[in-house]
């Protein structure tokens, strides 16, 4: 099964709006004529679909990842508007694919930059994980670690401790894929990786201590395999693939 991650492509309502010099819409499309190549079983967009929580942006994003004919989902991050995504397409906390579960998680705040999953929705995530035994990958938006660019640190998962010790007792979470920091970066945290993604949007400059953009770095996305083999042991195997066009 061929499960690819989106995330952060910061759209406008307006289909010639910027995001940090970077034309998004045109970023957007050529990104997903570059997914459809490798003919996906699931699309998950792990946040900041929209700059600006419009519905015509989560609307244009909708209509272009119907067209690739696969299931997707979305999950928000600090720029969205969960209920109007929501309006466009209803929200998911879990699928399940070739023996695999995807939990999605929301840790998005209302007017704030950084992120919290709340103790309601980690008492879910560890019914879910007592409930199903199933080889799991976890989805949210910021980053559950400390990243290597101080200021990004600021705005991340606030309740990142409590996640990892809600997660100490089950040892089938496998990985955890996020967005948030708009460049690829992979750790280990108690032995699970974590992973994000490029933004189709711009790119912010990976070990800065500092805010700092590079515009002209390409966007990507991550596709990730996932299967059981023979003996039964699940299997992930994982690559960033970047847009090489000059959108
Ligand atoms: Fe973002």
């Amino acid at each position: 099964m061929l499960l690819i991650q989106l995330s952060d492509s910061h759209l406008k309502a307006d289909p010639a709006g910027l995001y940090r010099d970077v034309d998004v819409q045109a970023r957007l499309s050529a990104m997903l004529a570059s997914v459809s190549r490798h003919q996906p079983d699931l699309v998950v967009f792990s946040g900041d679909v929209s700059d600006d929580g419009s519905i015509a942006s989560y609307q244009r994003v909708a209509k272009q990842l119907d067209a690739l004919g696969c299931p997707w989902v979305w999950l928000p991050g600090n720029h969205d508007h969960p209920a109007t995504m929501a309006d466009v397409r209803p929200l998911k906390t879990v699928i399940h694919l070739d023996g695999w579960q995807i939990i999605l998680l929301d840790s998005w705040i209302d007017g704030e930059e950084g992120g919290r999953l709340g103790e309601e929705q980690l008492a879910r995530l560890e019914t879910q994980l007592a409930d199903d035994a199933s080889p799991a990958l976890i989805v949210l938006h910021h980053p559950p670690v400390t990243v290597d660019a101080a200021w990004m640190n600021e705005i991340g998962l606030e309740d990142r401790e409590t996640f990892w010790a809600r997660l100490d007792r089950y040892d089938h979470v496998h990985a955890v894929l996020c967005g948030h920091i708009h460049h690829e970066m992979t750790c280990l945290h108690d032995n699970v990786p974590v992973m994000s993604v490029p933004a189709i949007a711009a790119q912010f400059v990976p070990d800065s201590p500092d805010f700092a953009v590079d515009s002209h770095a390409p966007g990507g996305f991550r596709l990730v395999r996932l299967s059981i083999d023979e003996a039964q042991r699940p299997r992930l195997s994982t690559r960033v693939e970047y847009l090489l066009s000059k959108v």
